[in-house]
């Protein structure tokens, strides 16, 4: 069988971990947080199986025999997925060992690797990867530029990187929705959308931590790393789901989530990486 690249700490032997760094945030191992969690996705209620998850694998390449790496992989659904698809490896990160822990209990596939540790402290050897797949995690991440430029030296010339994040207009200004005195939504107060960084959220807990970046941010960063831009995505329920989930009507309102496709060109046709910083 393939193996599965190396995926390993990211500061190089000898050198001091970077101290000055804040901690990733591990929210998914709170008990309250991850019971909520999990009760959401079990009953299938959350934006994930209506809308996320069918938008993602739409955009997917062929992945037979390809080795594709999961950001922040949750309960290892993408990973079982990929290689029910032909993926020849999968290696899934998660930052939350309870995410983890259930992850490896609901595989039996030794094609899959779940490493414990946070898209930020681990990276790979150069060019291992033909798809790097993140679902909804990168908005957790502070460092949104360097994790991007990890990606790219991790892929293969012609791999792909596919993500989904919150979209800016939910994340600029995460207060919920405004109601009428009848309780009817009214609309989605959109503020402070060009003040980029992090934003306190009540999620099953208080405190929990996302970062808003501007579209111009998630589209630049990924055209700075040297990537080539594919398809950019802002997926809605078709008329069918629609009727079998009224609910939905929100996100035709405003767009809960983004998604970026994006290719490492190879070396005949790779542009210099840009040295335009993005605010971030
Ligand atoms: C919304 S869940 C999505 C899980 C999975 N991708 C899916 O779509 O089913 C976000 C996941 O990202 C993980 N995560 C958040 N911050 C992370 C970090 N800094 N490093 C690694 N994983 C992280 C969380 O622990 C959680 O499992």
């Amino acid at each position: 069988m393939t193996s599965a690249p190396d995926y390993h700490d990211s500061t190089p032997p000898g050198e001091a971990k970077d101290t000055a760094r804040p901690s990733p945030q591990n929210i998914y191992d709170n008990p309250r947080f991850f019971e909520g969690y999990r009760t959401l996705r079990e009953k299938d209620t959350g934006l994930n199986g209506a809308l996320e998850i069918p938008a993602i694998r739409a955009l997917l390449p062929d992945l037979h025999g390809r080795a594709v790496l999961d950001l922040g992989c949750g309960f290892g659904d993408f990973a079982r997925y990929a290689r029910e698809q032909g993926a020849a490896t999968v290696t899934a990160l998660d930052v939350s060992l309870k995410m983890i822990e259930a992850a490896r209990a609901l595989t039996h596939d030794a094609a899959i690797t779940y490493v414990h540790g946070s898209i930020e402290d681990r990276a790979v050897q150069p060019a291992a990867f033909d798809l790097v797949v993140s679902s909804l995690a990168l908005h957790y991440i502070a460092d949104y530029a360097t994790v991007v430029r990890r990606v790219f030296d991790s892929l293969r010339p012609g791999g792909l990187l596919v993500f989904s994040v919150e979209h800016p207009v939910c994340t600029a200004n995460p207060t919920g929705w405004i109601h009428d005195a009848d309780g009817h939504r009214l609309h989605w107060p959109l503020d402070h959308y060009q003040q980029q960084g992090a934003r306190s959220t009540s999620w099953f807990v208080d405190g929990v931590i996302k970062y808003h970046r501007t579209m111009e941010t998630y589209v630049n960063t990924v055209l700075d790393a040297g990537f080539q831009l594919r398809h950019l995505a802002e997926p809605q329920p078709t008329a069918e789901r629609l009727r079998e989930r009224p609910d939905l009507e929100d996100t035709v309102r405003r767009p809960p989530m983004l998604i970026l496709v994006a290719m490492k060109p190879d070396a005949a046709h790779a542009p210099q990486r840009r040295n335009h910083e993005t605010k971030d």
